[in-house]
């Protein structure tokens, strides 16, 4: 007998968008067919762009099943890139580099005040769904520290004051 938890989950059974299936189609030509496996990084971020911005345990089960891939690989690869998201995230996800060379720069200090401002510590959303902090390794954009990314973009050489008219200028938002 199916239960109302089971039911609930089958109903919100997650698909590719038929773009997005022709997307992911286009991915999978770029390798061999025994290495199909190699896009599941694609895929994954495929998959968390249609899912709002995170990969719940349906989203990672179905690529998975796409890639013909045992669940608990595609989890150890969601889990290890901050790339990915494994609960929602605010609007404006905010993530600050914490590696040694953004740390020199400041960016201990910037995570601080961002905290502060936020009303909320690393890896929590605020109570309204607009923002969301964390803490990550190595951007890959060390010359320029610290540094943030929001979102997709990449703020450089960031300044208290910066962070701080950048938040506001979020929060303003009111779209
Ligand atoms: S150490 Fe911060 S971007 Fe590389």
């Amino acid at each position: 007998m199916k239960s109302p938890q089971n039911s609930a989950r089958l109903r919100q059974r997650f698909t590719f968008t038929d773009e997005n299936h022709k997307i992911a189609t286009d991915h999978l030509k770029k390798y061999p067919s025994d290495r199909q496996q190699s896009a599941v990084i694609s895929l994954l971020d495929l998959a968390q762009r249609q899912h709002g911005g995170w990969l719940s345990p349906e989203v990672i089960d179905y690529v998975a099943e796409y890639l013909h891939m045992p669940s608990i690989r595609v989890w150890e690869v969601a889990s290890f890139y901050s790339l990915f998201r494994l609960k929602q995230p605010g609007k404006y996800h905010i993530q600050i580099c914490g590696t040694p060379p953004c740390w020199l720069c400041g960016s201990n200090d910037l995570l601080r005040i961002a905290k502060k401002w936020l009303g909320i510590d690393k890896g929590e959303r605020t109570t309204d769904g607009k923002f969301s902090l964390e803490e990550v390794e190595c951007l890959g954009a060390c010359t320029a520290g610290p540094v943030i990314k929001i979102n997709d973009d990449y703020h450089e050489n960031m300044t208290e004051e910066k962070l701080i008219s950048l938040l506001q200028s979020f929060a303003d938002d009111t779209r």
